[in-house]
This record gives structure tokens, C-alpha cells and sequence, in this order.
């Protein structure tokens, strides 16, 4: 179907064009070259993350092993299995007076009863829906231990398919002694098949008791950081070239109550010191990825930060009202901001540095909590100038943003929020059009249009491109905009909210349509917009049309079931030839899709058109997104 596309001649847009024109339909897009309408920013587009849909665990976040410090739910033993082989007999529960931190102070007690080397007994780690192994590929991992005996006891690790039971990859530490240590392995997969119906085996072959806390197993990562993110998921963003990242949410940021809050003193440092906790999103987050991860994943995709503090206010209500009890929260935000930007001669700059990390990173955004108009006792005016002026006198070039309009202060930014259904976002296309702009910018700091599940649909990707048209058309005031959610482990069970940009199990990670939607727009965005007009198109047509000094990006959006010709006008382009890439994402309904198992039937399609002189025939295929993109002589 995509390849038809390519194939479409001169002879037949005009054909088509020239039909148009008989039955009276003849539509027009006039984009003047010579005339510069307003800037674009180019931090448009960008990403909103959080911990939901197992984002992170289970997700970006390499870690293999579920439940690696025994804390996911009041049993501890989560996602662990008892191995007893053969004739062997052992037990496992959690024990609450034995773990090697003051964050972790609990652990997994496995108490071997019998066991020999031809009856081994231990544990079994289910992994987030499996554990993906790949062909001749490196493991590292580590785990603390201690055991009842000074003597060594060797502790056999094991990748083992969960079918064929055949090892995938396997080796051994020695645990020796009744005190904690870290003892750190590496396995290699050999030449096996890439699946993800595997498991890792912890198993020892004698009788005697081993506590366990904060077994861990990576795969290699994104340019090879320890304690890092998937390669694949990591590759799919990179195609998006995303300005910035707006991190830890979301309601992950505020927390079901302000103890669940993401408190981000708890998430630095070595994994061992940080004691986890249970999120919104109902399951609990390792909290590997911490502050310092967020901000080095930035640096990995050259984003800048937009980092959200928490502002005092928890999604059950819970608040600290603005004055003295919410000064210890404008403190924490403050030591936050140091810690991501203070050299080493200061007291979190210095923490940053011990963590690995001894250059500061650039922070030009802060917003101040999210979604603050959930707050029923309306404090949020209160809260926010409290934060913004504490920022603003430390911190004078940071853009302080204001999670909903606020009243009292004036901030540099107003987030807004949109989840809608297609014809709502096809509505809210226009929403900028007639901002003032004279008042502060704006962040569209979450939206999507929802319809299909767990990702978008083509209709969707539609209703997305539509709001995205109006989104470049008003980029002098919309600053910012980042899609949400990112993320959604499509396992069942995976997912507490859809629709989501890009899906993954263990192993493969897909786009949806609507990914491939913001990947094509992102990819040419221009430095500003053009002056243009439109006339005869039906209502489900949209465009944008910017340039930079090189280019010329011709956004075309056409939501409507049949093709939408049209003469576009390129008054200043010239009359020597010209040829325009034309990216072109298109299905045959709006429910058409990409899954994790089959992940590709809608995907852009690139083709070239050639432009003689400044007026193009051109047509527009009926569902269609496409970018054309000019080169300027
Ligand atoms: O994106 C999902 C949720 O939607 C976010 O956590 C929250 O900010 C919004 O309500």
C-alpha cells in the first residue's frame, strides 16, 4: 500500500488536480517563501516522562531482575520462585532484621534444608514478563549476600529458557562470611536465539541459610553506562530529536501521599542506598532510575532537563500550605536545583560529583509541581509564588513554570494539558491562534489524542499531527509541547493508562503511528513560519508551513477518507526546479495500527516529487500525514 505512494507520477496529481477542478473543488494553499510570520522554538518538541505503564522498571530501565531488594509487595518474595530439585528442600521468606543498608533493611532469607550438586536448590526470578537473552551477548550483574557459615559457599547463576530448561548463560559467586558484601558477576550468552521466555536461577548445592538483597542483572546498554537503559527504546527516541525531557511527571512527581512523593534525596547514590517506594501507578519502583539517571539519560540525547519539583501538594489531598510549613519543600527544591547545577564546592554540587558525575548540568527550566488545579483547597497560588520567588532569587536565569494558571505572581511559563479524543484534537488545533502574546509562554507538557490501546491508532496519529500543525503555527508562544504518556509495557497488566507513544514486552520495543507522527514533524521544523492562507479544503485539513534559511517544511495533514488535491502556491520560490522529500505516514482506516507483533504496517514512506516552478498540483493522499521538505537555493 506504501509503496503505491512512491509510484504516484506528476502525471497523475495533476490528473487528479485537474478532476478536482472540474467538479468544482478547487483548493489552494498559499505559502509565501519571502514572508516570515514568527519565530519557532527550537525547543518544541520534546518528551514527558514518569513511572507508569513499568516506563522505567521494566522498560527503559535495563534491569532484568523483578523485585531485586524483596520490597514490591507486604510478601517480599514478588516475581521470586522456590527452585527444589530433585530430592532437595529449602524455604524462602523475608526477613526484617537482616539487610545490608540503612535504606535496605530487609532482605530474602533462603534456607537450604538439603541439597547436593545433583539436587541444588535456590531461587527464581521471573524478570518484567520474561528475561530477554540475546545472542552472544554479556551480562553483568551483581548481589548482596551473607550467609550462616564463615566458610565460602558457592552460589551458581543461570539464564535457563523457560520451555527447554536449557542454560543460557551461566556462573557463580563465592559468598563467603556472616557479614554483608557486594559480590558483582558477568555471564555471556552464546549463540542461542533471541527470546524472552527465560528466567534466572540462583541456586546453591549444599544445606545452609543465604540472605539475599539486590540481585541484579543488566544487559549491555545505551552507550554503555552502568546502570543504564535499554538500547533499543533509547534508539527510538533518539529518531524523535527531542529538545528536552520534562521528568519525574506527572503524578509520579507528587505521589499518592506526600511520603510516596518522588523524593529525590532517596533516588541518588549507590543503588543499595536507595530504600525504594510504592508509586501512583500501583506497583512499586526500584527507583534505579534516579535523579542523577534522569539527567544523564538528557545528556545521552543531548535534551535539556525540564526538571518538576514537588510543590507541596499530593494526589490524596495532603498539602503544605504555603508560609512555614511549606519552606522545607522550597528547600529541598532549591537543593535539588543545586545538586543538578552546583559545582563541587557546594554541598549537593559535591553529592553530584561523589555520584560520578563531576560536571554540572545546563538547567534552564523548573516547573512547579503538576497539575495544580487538582488542588481543592485552591493553595496553589500561595504555594507556586513561594517557590517562584525562592527560585528566582537564587536561581535569576531559570524559567519557573506554573503547572496550571496562576493568579498573583506572573510566571515565565504555563503548562497545559490536553487528552482528548481525534475530533476534540482536530477542535484544539486552532486552541493558539488567538493567544495573547504578551503573557507568559506556553508548555503543552502533556498530550496525546487518545484513541487505541495500548498505543495510538492512525486515527490518532491524525488527530496528533492536526494538533501539532497548530502547535508550529503558534511555536512564538507554544515553547514547549511533549506527548504523553511515552511509554507502556504491553504486557498484561503492563499498562494503567492509554493510549502510549511506543510499546514493548522484554524483548522488542514498536512505534506507534502517532510516534511515527512526531518523529516525521520533528524532523523538519524550521526556524519560523511562513505567512499563508488556505481556502476550499473540507474541515479535516490542516498544515503548517515553516523554513529555515536552507529549508522549506510543508506540513499536510488530510484526516478525511478520500484525497484532498489542491494547488499549493510557493510564491518566492522561483522558477528554476526544485524536488521536495516527501515523508508520507497513510492507512487505509483510521483504526489501522502497529503491535508488538506485528510492528510496522503503518510507518512513513519517503518519495520525491518534483516542483517546476511556484505552482505544485499536488495531491493529497486520503488518511494522510505528510512532510514535504524543500531544499531552498
Ligand atoms: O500522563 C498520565 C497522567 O495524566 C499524568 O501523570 C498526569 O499529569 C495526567 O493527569
Amino acid at each position: 500500500m506504501f509503496h503505491r505512494i512512491n509510484r504516484i507520477s506528476t502525471v497523475s496529481l495533476v490528473a487528479a488536480f485537474s478532476a478536482s477542478i472540474l467538479h468544482g473543488q478547487a483548493s489552494t494553499l498559499n505559502i509565501d517563501i519571502n514572508r516570515p510570520k514568527a519565530a519557532v522554538s527550537p525547543t518544541l518538541y520534546g518528551l514527558m516522562t514518569e513511572e507508569i505503564n513499568y516506563s522505567y522498571d521494566g522498560g527503559l530501565y535495563a534491569e532484568l531482575v523483578r523485585n531485586r531488594t524483596f520490597r514490591s509487595d507486604w510478601t517480599g518474595i514478588l516475581n521470586w520462585f522456590l527452585i527444589e530439585k530433585g530430592s532437595a528442600s529449602a524455604r524462602v521468606a523475608v526477613d526484617n532484621r537482616e539487610g545490608p543498608s540503612t535504606a535496605l533493611r530487609t532482605s530474602a532469607r533462603l534456607q537450604v534444608t538439603k541439597a547436593d550438586a545433583g539436587n541444588p536448590a535456590g531461587l527464581l526470578n521471573e524478570g518484567y514478563w520474561g528475561i530477554a537473552v540475546r545472542p552472544n551477548t554479556q551480562y553483568k550483574g551483581s548481589l548482596f549476600a551473607k550467609s550462616d557459615s564463615a566458610g565460602p559457599l558457592p552460589v551458581k547463576l543461570a539464564l535457563v529458557s523457560d520451555q527447554s530448561g536449557q542454560v543460557l548463560g551461566q556462573t557463580s559467586v563465592s559468598v563467603s562470611g556472616t557479614d554483608w558484601r557486594e559480590y558483582k558477576f558477568e555471564m555471556r550468552a552464546g549463540n542461542v536465539k533471541a527470546s524472552s521466555e527465560n528466567h534466572l536461577e540462583l541456586t546453591i548445592d549444599r544445606p545452609a541459610t543465604l540472605w539475599l538483597q539486590l540481585v541484579s542483572l543488566f544487559p549491555p546498554t545505551y552507550h554503555d553506562r552502568p546502570n543504564g537503559n535499554r538500547i533499543d527504546i533509547m534508539e527510538k527516541l533518539a529518531a524523535m530529536h527531542p529538545s528536552f525531557l520534562r521528568f519525574p511527571g506527572g503524578n509520579y512527581l507528587e505521589g499518592g501521599r506526600i511520603s510516596e512523593r518522588f523524593d529525590w534525596k532517596k533516588m541518588i547514590g549507590p543503588l543499595v542506598d536507595r530504600p525504594t517506594h510504592p508509586t501512583t501507578w500501583s506497583y512499586h519502583s526500584t527507583d534505579g532510575m534516579g535523579l542523577l539517571e534522569f539527567l544523564e539519560w538528557c545528556e545521552d540525547l543531548r535534551m535539556q532537563p525540564l526538571l518538576g519539583v514537588f510543590a507541596g501538594y499530593a494526589l490524596n489531598g495532603e498539602l503544605a500550605k504555603p508560609g512555614p510549613d511549606l519552606e522545607p519543600y522550597v528547600q529541598e527544591a532549591l537543593e535539588e536545583i543545586e545538586y543538578v547545577t552546583g559545582g563541587a564546592e557546594t554541598k549537593w554540587g559535591a553529592l553530584r560529583v561523589r555520584d560520578g558525575h563531576p560536571a554540572p548540568f545546563a538547567l534552564r527550566y523548573v516547573e512547579v509541581g503538576n497539575e495544580d488545579s487538582f488542588d481543592r483547597q485552591r493553595t496553589y497560588d500561595g504555594r507556586f509564588a513561594q517557590f517562584y520567588n525562592a527560585i528566582k532569587a537564587k536561581y535569576p536565569n531559570i524559567q519557573v513554570i506554573a503547572s496550571f494558571p496562576v493568579k498573583g505572581t506572573t510566571p515565565d511559563v504555563v503548562d497545559d494539558h490536553y487528552y482528548k479524543r481525534e475530533q476534540g484534537m482536530f477542535e484544539e488545533a486552532g486552541h493558539y491562534d488567538k493567544t495573547d502574546r504578551n503573557g507568559p509562554k506556553i508548555f503543552v507538557g502533556e498530550w496525546a489524542t487518545r484513541e487505541g490501546s495500548p498505543t495510538p491508532n492512525f486515527g490518532a496519529a491524525l488527530g496528533d499531527a492536526a494538533f501539532m500543525t497548530g502547535l508550529e503555527r503558534n511555536s512564538d508562544v507554544v515553547m514547549m509541547a511533549a506527548y504523553a504518556p511515552l511509554f507502556v509495557n504491553v504486557n498484561p497488566g503492563g499498562m494503567q493508562w492509554s493510549s502510549d507513544l511506543i510499546g514493548y514486552d522484554a524483548l522488542n520495543s514498536y512505534g506507534s503511528p502517532s510516534y511515527y507522527a512526531q518523529v516525521m514533524f520533528s524532523s523538519c521544523l524550521g526556524d519560523h513560519t511562513l505567512d499563508s492562507s488556505v481556502s476550499g479544503t473540507g474541515d479535516k485539513f490542516f498544515y503548517s508551513a515553516t523554513t529555515s534559511s536552507k529549508i522549506l517544511c510543508v506540513k499536510l495533514v488530510n484526516a478525511a477518507s478520500v484525497e484532498q488535491p489542491i494547488t499549493i502556491n510557493l510564491t518566492g520560490l522561483g522558477n528554476a526546479g526544485h524536488s521536495a522529500h516527501v515523508e508520507t505516514l497513510r492507512a487505509a482506516t483510521t483504526w489501522a495500527t502497529n503491535t508488538i507483533a506485528d510492528p510496522k504496517p503503518v510507518v512513513p514512506v519517503r518519495s520525491t516529487v518534483s516542483i517546476k516552478g511556484e505552482r505544485m498540483p499536488y495531491t493529497v493522499p486520503a488518511y494522510s500525514i505528510q512532510v514535504l521538505e524543500i531544499e531552498l537555493k
